[in-house]
């Protein structure tokens, strides 16, 4: 099975004209991606990349991953939004939330320079006391503040631990081809490098070596996610909207968004999926949320935000579908024992898995958000390992890309990005920013 899409419990809320009126606007994005006609046409490389991937750098990925395996105990990988969300999100779901305490003799991961606290690079910082440190920073334009302050702290802490020399074979740098400062203090420093292609955007990057050189080094199968993701590509290159569950995901969700449903709340039953959820909110968010338009990407765990989230959606303002994803299997289960006082009453759960138990949470819940008016897609799962994160990761860019030509966005640039980097750069008095600095620090009042 792998993946299936499924919209039986979205019927009530459908009429059968939700998807035959799309099949005209679908295959037209269909035809804009698949002939590189449409809006942002110059960033499609993640389409091919399940199977067009530089096999040479693929090998070095590989390599590389196996030498920090056995020369590290904590790698830290440093970047921001498409430049971690991706790598974190996989080894997550691939190998639960608790990778780090669980690992094995694989090294430690923790992710740097996904925001600006000092705090939280000063924990990184503690942790790192005594172990064999690597770093990979990942950064397309190298100019990124966040990253390139961590990198800046990282890169000075290894050089006195190891002197530079060693130092150097312990940072592993993921960018441009050519272009930028990072590359060039790359270059200057002797460092490893992997590239972010010149066509793949961020949000788009997990499947190169953004992502495939901290998910190797956790040790996960990269070849069976490369396989996964051709196999999906493939699946997902049928241009008739009926036969491709991607397509019929993308064009229910606009459906949906036409309706009045402005909010997706991606639910999963599984905690290990909560980077997952990350990743997929900054896709969406970042490639449909243009021009004052745009589905808002929101994101919970089950049952875990029953207990919080579970009365909103059950009963608070209607703005929501759900798509929910759902394991069939997960590696690992835990059975109900009978007790015999069955003091806490729970008997009658004897015998029974706690997958059991969260099954008939998922099939009740569906038919109470139902009822409260909350149409319910289904994206099942058959069980959370590499070759099916590939295919999710398909699954879920295709249906992006082909949501943000339904929009009439450019689903591959990000420019509302930019305005609180150009606030932020004034008012810390970064050098061409002199003039914007008065009239904003008059704005807060000062
Ligand atoms: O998806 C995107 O384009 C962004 O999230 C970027 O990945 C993020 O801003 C980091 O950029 P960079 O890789 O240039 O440091």
């Amino acid at each position: 099975m792998a993946i299936q899409f499924d919209s039986f419990y979205a019927k009530p809320f459908l009429r059968e004209n939700d998807l035959k009126g799309l099949t005209a606007q679908i295959q037209a994005a269909h035809t804009a991606i698949h002939d590189r006609s449409g809006l942002g046409n110059d960033f499609l490389g993640w389409l091919t990349l399940p199977e067009d991937y530089d096999r040479e750098e693929f090998a070095r990925i590989k390599a590389a991953a196996a030498k920090i395996r056995q020369d590290t105990d904590i790698l830290i990988v440093i970047g921001i939004g498409g430049s971690y969300l991706g790598a974190r999100a996989a080894i997550e779901f691939v190998k639960g939330q608790y990778y780090n305490a669980l690992r094995g003799d694989a090294p430690e991961i923790y992710f740097a320079g996904n925001s600006i606290s000092g705090a939280a690079l000063h924990d990184i910082m503690a942790l790192c006391k005594g172990k064999r440190v690597s770093v990979n920073i990942i950064s397309k334009s190298g100019t990124t503040t966040e990253p390139a302050v961590a990198f800046r702290v990282l890169r000075k802490y290894l050089e006195e631990q190891y002197g530079e020399a060693e130092a150097a074979g312990r940072i592993y740098c993921t960018t441009d081809r050519a272009r930028g400062t990072l590359k060039k203090l790359a270059d200057e420093k002797g460092y490893e490098c992997f590239v972010i292609p010149d066509d793949v955007g961020g949000r788009f990057s997990v499947l190169t070596a953004v992502g495939l050189l901290p998910i190797a080094a956790a040790g996960i199968d990269i070849d069976a996610l490369m396989a996964g993701a051709a196999a999906a590509a493939k699946e997902y290159s049928v241009a008739d909207v009926e036969n491709n569950p991607c397509y019929t995901y993308a064009a229910l969700r606009n459906a949906f968004y036409r309706k009045g449903k402005t909010i997706e709340l991606l639910a999963c039953y599984e905690p290990r999926f909560t980077m997952m959820a990350e990743w997929f909110k900054q896709l969406f968010g970042e490639s449909e949320g243009k021009d004052h338009k745009g589905l808002f990407p929101a994101s919970v765990i089950f049952s875990t935000d029953l207990h919080s989230m579970g009365q909103f959606v059950q009963d608070g303002s209607r703005l929501m579908f759900e798509t929910v994803v759902s394991f069939e299997q997960t590696d690992t289960d835990m059975t109900i024992e009978s007790d015999e006082q069955d003091g806490d009453g729970l008997n009658f759960l004897a015998g029974k898995t706690l997958s059991y138990v969260n099954r008939k949470a998922f099939e009740g819940t569906v038919l109470a958000h139902t009822d409260g008016g909350v149409p319910n897609l289904v994206i099942r799962v058959d069980r959370p390992d590499a070759e099916n994160l590939g295919r999710l990761i398909v699954f879920f860019e295709k249906a992006c890309a082909i949501s943000g030509y339904l929009l009439g966005v450019n689903p591959f640039d990000q420019p509302g990005v930019e305005s609180y980097k150009k606030n932020m750069f004034a008012l810390l008095g970064k050098p061409g920013y002199e003039s914007q600095r008065e009239e904003l620090e008059k704005r807060l009042g000062r």
